[in-house]
C-alpha cells in the first residue's frame, strides 16, 4: 500500500468509526423493516383472504380459525375495587387477591356488584336489535336476549342437538321470580316455575319454546311444587323409544330430599310428562348430569352424593328410565359438583366445579377410558384472562360442554355466572374449549401403555364467535368431521 492510500485509510479509521457504527445501525434498522415487508401479507391481501374464507363454504375449520372468530384473547387486569367509601383505589395484586377470600355474596360487601357483574352496564347481547358488527358474537357474561328481544331463563341447562332438524335445544331452569331466603343461613332461591326449552339453529338466536315441564302451584307433596327446587335439567333422546328422556335434580328447599327425577316427552319441545324421582341405588344425588356416548347409544347418570364428597356413575337401561346395577365411585374425597361429560376420540372428559353453592370456584377437568372409571384428575382447563378470573371458572360454574356436530376437536364451554342476589339475572357464560395436541409428550419407552390425555383449554375472550362457516363446514366435509 502506498503512502497516499495508507493516509486515506487511517484517515477513514480514525474520523469515521463512530460514523460507521451508526451506518451500521440504520442499514439494520432498514433490513428489519424491508424484510418485515415483504414477508407479510399487506392488509389488503388479509382481509381478500378473508373475504375469500367467507365465500368459500368448504374452507377447511383450521384455516378459518387462524382468522378473525377467535381471536380476541384478554388479559383481564386486576380489578381496581371500590372501597365501602365508595372512593375508588387501586389494589396490589396481593391486596385484590385477598379481596375474594371477603364474602362476596354479602349485601355489604362492595365488591360484590364488581365480582359478579363487571360488565354489568354492557348492552345486552340481543338478536333482535344487535348492529352488524356485533351479530354472532358470544359476550360471556352480559345479559343474553332471545329473539323476541327478552332475557334467556335457561340457567344449570343443557343443549341436545337434534341432526334431523339441525336444530338445538336448550333446557334450563326458568328462574325468572324474585330471590329469597327461607332462612337467614339458607340458600338464596327464586320459587319453581318450571323448565325452559329454546330453540335455535345457529347458537346464537334463541327462540323461547317455553315451558316444557311447568311447576305444580297447588299440590304440595309433587316434587314439582313451587315451594321445592328442580335443577340442571339434561335431555338426551333415546333412538329406539324414540323418546326425549329428561333428568333433573329434585330436591326440598334444604336441599334433603337430593334426589334424580325422569321425565319424557315424544317431542324435544316437550311437555314432558313428569314420571317421579328417586334417589339413585338409594344414594343421595344432588349436582347431576346424563351424558350419551353417541358412538354405542349408552347413557350414564353422574351424581354428586355422599354429602357432595365424591360423584357416582351408573349407565341408564337401554330405554334410558332406569339405571343398571353398578354404581361406580369416581373423584372420591375431591368435593365435586356440577359435572359436564364429554367424549373426544376414546376418551371421556369431564369438567367440575368445587362445592360453594352460588359462590365461583375453580374448574377442574377430569380424564377416563371408560365411564364407569377409573377417573383421572388433570387440573384446571381455564386459560387466559387473571388469577381471579382463572381461579373462578371466569366467575361462572360449568353446566354443560356442548359438541358441534361434524367438529372434533371444538367445543363450547357452557356455564352459569350466577347472581345470588338476583338469581333471575345471572348471566351465561359461554366459551370455546378447545382440545389440541396431547397433554403429556410422547413416552420415551413406549412400552408403558398407559392414556394419551389431549390438552382440554378453556379459553377467555371478551367476545368471541364461531368460525365463519362452522355449520356447513361440517356438513360438507368428505369424513364427516374436521379437526382444528
Ligand atoms: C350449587 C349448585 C347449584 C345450586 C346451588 C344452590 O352448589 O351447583 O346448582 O344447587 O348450589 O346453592
Amino acid at each position: 500500500m502506498n503512502a497516499r492510500a495508507r493516509g486515506g485509510a487511517m484517515a477513514f479509521t480514525s474520523l469515521a468509526l463512530p460514523t460507521l457504527v451508526w451506518i451500521l445501525v440504520a442499514w439494520l434498522v432498514a433490513l428489519h423493516f424491508f424484510t418485515g415487508w415483504i414477508s407479510s401479507p399487506s392488509a389488503a391481501t388479509a382481509r381478500s383472504n378473508r373475504r375469500k374464507d367467507r365465500d368459500n363454504p368448504v374452507a377447511r375449520l383450521s384455516d378459518l380459525l387462524r382468522y378473525s372468530e377467535l381471536e380476541e384473547i384478554e388479559e383481564i387486569p386486576v380489578f381496581s375495587v371500590r372501597s365501602s367509601s365508595g372512593k375508588k383505589h387501586k389494589k396490589s395484586s396481593k391486596s385484590a387477591k385477598s379481596a375474594i377470600s371477603d364474602d362476596p355474596l354479602s349485601e355489604l360487601s362492595p365488591d360484590r356488584r364488581l365480582f359478579y357483574f363487571p360488565d354489568r352496564n354492557l348492552a345486552a347481547v340481543d338478536p333482535s336489535s344487535s348492529s352488524e358488527e356485533e351479530r354472532d358474537f358470544f359476550f360471556p357474561g352480559r345479559e343474553w336476549r332471545d329473539v323476541n328481544g327478552l332475557p334467556i331463563q335457561a340457567h344449570g341447562g343443557g343443549i341436545l342437538y337434534t341432526p334431523e332438524t339441525r336444530t338445538f335445544y336448550w333446557y334450563g331452569e326458568n328462574k325468572q321470580g324474585p330471590t329469597y331466603r327461607l332462612h337467614k343461613k339458607s340458600s338464596a332461591r327464586v320459587d319453581l316455575i318450571g323448565i325452559s326449552c329454546y330453540s335455535s339453529q345457529d347458537l346464537w338466536r334463541w327462540k323461547n319454546e317455553g315451558l316444557v315441564l311447568k311447576a305444580d302451584t297447588t299440590n304440595t307433596s309433587s316434587d314439582l311444587h313451587t315451594s321445592n327446587v328442580a335443577e340442571r335439567p339434561k335431555v338426551i333422546f333415546n333412538n329406539h323409544t324414540r323418546q326425549f328422556v329428561m333428568y333433573l335434580h329434585i330436591d326440598n328447599a334444604n336441599y334433603s330430599k337430593a334426589s334424580v327425577g325422569i321425565a319424557t316427552s315424544s317431542s324435544p319441545l316437550g311437555p314432558f310428562t313428569y314420571l317421579g324421582s328417586t334417589k339413585p341405588h338409594g344414594f343421595d344425588s344432588r349436582d347431576m348430569t346424563i351424558f350419551k356416548d353417541e358412538d354405542d347409544g349408552s347413557a350414564f347418570l353422574v351424581y354428586s352424593s355422599q354429602s357432595n364428597s365424591e360423584l357416582h356413575i351408573s349407565q341408564l337401561t337401554p330405554d334410558y328410565l332406569g339405571l343398571s346395577p353398578a354404581v361406580s365411585r369416581a373423584l372420591v374425597n375431591q368435593h365435586r359438583e356440577a359435572p359436564a361429560v364429554f367424549k373426544h376420540g376414546n376418551f371421556f372428559y369431564m369438567i367440575t366445579s368445587g362445592c360453594t353453592g352460588w359462590w365461583p370456584n375453580q374448574a377442574l377437568l377430569h380424564a377416563a377410558e371408560s365411564m364407569l372409571g377409573p377417573w383421572e384428575t388433570l387440573g384446571d382447563p381455564c386459560v387466559g384472562a387473571s388469577d381471579e378470573f382463572r381461579l373462578t371458572t371466569f366467575f361462572s360454574q360449568v353446566a354443560f360442554v356442548l359438541p358441534l356436530p361434524g367438529l372434533r376437536d371444538l367445543f363450547v364451554f357452557v356455564a352459569d355466572r350466577w347472581n345470588p342476589g338476583n338469581l333471575s339475572d345471572s348471566r351465561y357464560v359461554w366459551l370455546p374449549l378447545t382440545i389440541d395436541g396431547r397433554l403429556d409428550g410422547p413416552p420415551e419407552d413406549d412400552s408403558f401403555e398407559f392414556p394419551m390425555w389431549s390438552r382440554v383449554s378453556v379459553r377467555w375472550h371478551r367476545k368471541w364467535k364461531l368460525p365463519e362457516h362452522w355449520k356447513n363446514a361440517s356438513l360438507d366435509d368428505d369424513e364427516g368431521e374436521i379437526s382444528l
